[in-house]
């Protein structure tokens, strides 16, 4: 057993959870060559004819990967040889969060993936020269079960209430890969991981929350002040306390005119029915949880995903259907949204233990994103009270300013200027530089 079988079982039922854009590296400690192999079942996955597919020098596959055979659980996946000497190339695996929401369709087709749908009618891809697939070989994941084209033929699999390995993921799957490490015949070189404006820590990620609504004028002086004194975001009944929770309705209801994920841009003023709204906020009154909301930057790139994936000839191509049997593909599933059990409430004792590891670990953040703030973030890692090796500066792209980062021993952390929470759909070729620093293990690009 290799390093994928092992994780793909683990992805089973595991993974749930984060908003955030969120993947993991992990360098193989093996020929690569074998390591396709494993992941892949063979040439019947290679994708020869997706519909209004740009020509590529480089293969990718797909298919449904069982991951239960008892169950007849199936993950899909979607796999792209990195587009140049993928040999030597590290693994990416890249997890969209939601919970409940692809890879595939948010990741894949709309921020770093080589296509991305540009058609309203899903007639269309576009090739991205900015896609991460040319600094290293990619793999998204649709999981857990029930989202996008991953099934189970047992129906009680969807029921995902009873897990206990809900929550934050990435950090959490990175732990569990170090401590499985201690068995040398499971043993994974995992190299590190980046995410991107990812929730850390509950407390924090509120405050954070809040005053970077008030600070980007989304919510009045008034509620600011009533959110301030009524709100105590470290207690589990937060939402008890009747002040407290009427004026953070009142900063979701304003977020819900705009998009809370990209404050600049315009709404989709396409979308009327209320089950594909692109925004939709929940919190529950008994548990304090992070309101969740639903959608991504758009404004409309969501409906043009299931518009081609609901293809009949797309679901031929890439293995999960014959093209008449056809699979029931959207963007997220509400119910495991819906149904998600929180997990810790903190990221930063994991942060620690891998930082401790000596795995790298870099956060980005879109300045212009309202649901997880680069304030959030800010206040979340300066919990880890780590210290600053190359102080708070900015870095470069093309001649401008990307954004500001600071390195602290053992986490880089990088914004970028004027990206939404989905930072590669807005900052494509600035991704990219980041991307292949965090990959070469060096600081971003410290001069004009
Ligand atoms: C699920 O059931 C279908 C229909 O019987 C079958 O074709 C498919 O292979 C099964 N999936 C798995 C993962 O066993
Ligand atoms: C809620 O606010 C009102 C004033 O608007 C104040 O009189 C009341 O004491 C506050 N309640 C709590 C529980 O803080
Ligand atoms: C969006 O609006 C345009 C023009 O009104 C229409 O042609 C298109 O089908 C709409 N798209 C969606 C996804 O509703
Ligand atoms: C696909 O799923 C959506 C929501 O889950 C449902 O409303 C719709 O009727 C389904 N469509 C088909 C063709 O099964």
């Amino acid at each position: 057993m290799g390093f994928v079988p092992k994780v793909k079982g683990f992805i089973g039922w595991a993974l749930l959870v984060l908003i955030a854009i969120v993947p993991v590296v992990a360098g193989m400690q093996r020929p690569w060559s074998h390591a396709k192999q494993v992941i892949i079942r063979g040439s019947e996955d290679l994708v020869t004819q997706l519909p209004g597919q740009p020509k590529v020098d480089f293969m990718h596959y797909a298919g449904c990967v069982t991951v239960n055979e008892n169950h007849g659980r199936a993950l899909f996946y979607w796999f792209y040889e990195a587009s140049s000497q993928s040999e030597e190339k590290p693994l990416v695996l890249w997890l969209n969060g939601g919970p409940g929401c692809s890879s595939v369709g948010y990741g894949a087709t709309q921020e770093i993936g080589p296509f991305i749908v540009d058609h309203t009618d899903g007639s269309g891809l576009k090739f991205n020269p900015y896609s991460w697939n040319r600094e290293a070989n990619m793999l998204f994941l649709e999981s857990p079960v029930g989202v996008g084209f991953s099934y189970s033929n047992t129906t009680t699999d969807y029921n995902i209430l009873g897990d206990s390995f809900t929550g934050k993921y990435v950090p959490e799957l990175a732990e569990l890969i170090y401590d499985m490490n201690k068995d040398p015949s499971l043993h994974i070189n995992l190299k590190g991981f980046l995410l991107g404006n990812p929730e850390t820590s509950d407390a924090d990620d509120w405050r954070g929350m809040v005053d970077y609504a008030w600070s980007h004028a989304v919510i009045s002086d008034e509620t600011h002040k009533i959110i301030q004194e009524s709100c105590n975001f470290d207690k589990d009944d937060t939402w008890s306390n009747h002040n407290c929770s009427q004026a953070v309705d009142e900063l979701l209801n304003q977020y819900k005119q705009i998009d809370i994920y990209s404050l600049y841009t315009s709404v989709c003023t396409n979308s009327t029915r209320s089950d594909e709204r692109s925004t939709e906020v929940i919190y529950n009154s008994k548990f304090k949880m992070m309101p969740r909301i639903m959608g991504g930057y758009d404004p409309c790139l969501d409906y043009y995903a299931k518009a081609f994936y609901n293809r009949p000839d797309v679901q031929k191509a890439l293995h999960v259907s014959d093209g008449l049997q056809l699979k029931n593909w959207s963007i997220c599933n509400y119910k495991i949204f819906h149904e998600w059990s929180e997990s810790r409430p903190s990221m930063v004792p994991i942060y620690q233990k891998l930082i401790a590891a000596g795995l790298r670990i870099w956060v980005y953040s879109g300045d212009t994103d309202g649901r997880v703030p680069v304030l959030s973030t800010r206040y979340s890692l300066s919990a880890l009270g780590l210290p600053i090796t190359i102080p708070w500066r900015p870095w470069y792209h093309q001649k401008q300013v990307g954004g500001w980062f600071q390195e602290y021993k053992g986490l880089t952390f990088a914004t970028f200027r004027g990206a939404g929470h989905a930072v590669p759909t807005f900052k494509p070729s600035e991704s990219l530089t980041l991307f292949a620093s965090f990959l070469a293990g060096v600081s971003l690009p410290l001069e004009r």
